[in-house]
């Protein structure tokens, strides 16, 4: 038997005036996504953008339904909507955020395990690291790949 590791390595920044002009831009798009959430259930809204390898920037945020199941979150909102419209541009970046009662929240919110799995499919599929971007007003934590918020990714298929 052999004991083993798995080390996780992010950066954590205060406030988004620290972060390098092209994420502060990604995550001032997050944040002006919660704009779209419509989250009547939860009262949660989650913004997120997705940078694509053009340069362009695509947002999507929360959208909740009666059948609760049939809501989706802003990651996978915004990451469906990237690679259907723009299918040949890989995803390289994404920024998170979450506010409640019209502030964002002090912590970084952290992407559900749906959310993960389909960055990592994403990732694969554009050939290049995705960075992630979680956003909190208090703190901000960038990773530099989706490999390190999903360790060992599923995608032997
Ligand atoms: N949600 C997101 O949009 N992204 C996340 O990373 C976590 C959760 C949404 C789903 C639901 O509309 C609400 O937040 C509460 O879970």
């Amino acid at each position: 038997m052999t004991s083993k590791e798995i080390k996780i390595a992010y950066l954590e920044y205060e406030s988004i005036d620290q972060l390098d002009p092209a994420d502060k831009e990604l995550a001032e798009a997050a944040i002006k996504a919660t704009e779209g959430s419509y989250a009547p259930y939860s009262k949660f809204n989650v913004g997120a953008a997705v940078r694509l390898d053009n340069g362009l920037i695509i947002k999507g945020s929360n959208q909740e339904n009666a059948a609760y199941p049939s809501g989706t979150c802003a990651e996978r909102t915004a990451m469906f909507y990237a690679a259907a419209t723009y299918p040949d541009n890989a995803i390289t970046g994404i920024a998170v955020v979450a506010s409640q009662n019209g502030q964002i929240c002090e912590n970084p919110a952290t992407p559900c395990g749906a959310c993960r799995q389909v960055m990592a499919q994403y990732q694969t599929k554009g050939g290049r690291p995705m960075s992630i971007l979680l956003v909190g007003s208090g703190r901000i934590w960038k990773f530099s790949k989706v490999d390190d918020i999903l360790p060992l990714i599923f995608d032997s298929i």
